[in-house]
């Protein structure tokens, strides 16, 4: 559905921030992009998105094609019409709106009112707190509740694709928990594709069927996510696992310090 080939961008004109991704998103598929702070992952998501000029962001080689379609020209409300929908980073609400009006900015693009009702009926069945929040402004909403509402306001159009951009990111792990299964069931029952850019690789790979690992702006490593769950270099720098805390062998630490040269 999405392919990512070969992809190099620039700022600035100057300073190479991807330096030739290649990645995938299959029809009806989690993807997850992970990798550190500056690792790349914003920049990936926004050259798909169009989200180039303001940032002085530029393609220098490679393409990003959707359904077939070379998109590498497209302005972001032209990709927005193709269907492929970012949930930036930090949960950009409307604060001074209420829920709901949150969520009819999210459907403008909806030709009827029964159209409407229809998918925030819907896209409302998977978040029953917006529901019973509705009139309440949204900066009011808790951290993870405006998660919540960023992506149902992304859902309403009915978007083929749904990017978003750190979802975890300063939520508590009970609702980043909960939110993420929210997504699970959503991929499941609206068949919407899904590219997932975390540094919470754990929540991430629960859901994710697939996954890249993302440093200084290449990807260093990619798989199905069982595999990666078990993958040792992975539990070293990404899940956080203590499996080279107190009994570290000499062999685990040759082993360490080979794949971070090759890592870095
Ligand atoms: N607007 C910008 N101007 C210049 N450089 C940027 C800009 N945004 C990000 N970068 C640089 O591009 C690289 C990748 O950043 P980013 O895509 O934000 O990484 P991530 O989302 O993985 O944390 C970093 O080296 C960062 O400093
Ligand atoms: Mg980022």
């Amino acid at each position: 559905m999405l392919k990512v080939i070969n992809l190099e961008t620039t700022y600035n004109d100057i300073i190479l921030a991807l330096k030739g991704v290649s990645l995938e998103v299959p029809p009806n598929r989690i993807v997850t992009v992970l990798g550190a702070n500056g690792a790349g992952k914003t920049t990936t998501i926004n050259t798909i998105s169009g989200i180039r000029k303001t940032l002085d962001l530029a393609i220098e080689d490679g393409s990003i094609e959707f359904e077939g379609q070379v998109i590498n020209e497209r302005e972001p409300h032209q990709v927005v019409s193709m269907g492929i929908l970012q949930v930036p980073e930090g949960r950009r609400v409307f604060a001074e709106l209420t829920v709901d009006e949150n969520i009819i900015i999210g459907s403008y693009t909806l030709q009827s009112r029964s159209h409407y009702l229809r998918n925030r009926e819907s896209v409302l069945g998977y978040f029953p707190i917006l529901k019973e929040r509705g009139s309440q402004l949204a900066g009011y909403l808790s951290g993870g509740e405006q998660q919540m509402l960023v992506i149902a306001r992304a859902l309403m159009p009915e978007p083929k694709l749904i990017m978003m951009d750190e979802p975890s990111l300063g939520i508590a792990p009970l609702v980043v928990k909960e939110i993420f299964q929210i997504i699970d069931r959503i991929n499941r029952e609206k068949h919407v594709a899904m590219l997932l850019v975390e540094q919470n690789a754990n929540v991430a790979l629960s859901i994710a069927h697939h996954g890249y690992i993302m440093e200084n702006g290449r990807v260093v490593m990619e798989g199905p996510s069982e595999v990666l769950k078990e993958d040792r270099d992975i539990k070293e720098f990404y899940l956080g696992l203590s499996e080279m805390g107190a009994k570290k062998s000499f062999r685990d630490v040759k082993h360490y310090k080979r794949r971070k040269r090759w890592l870095s």
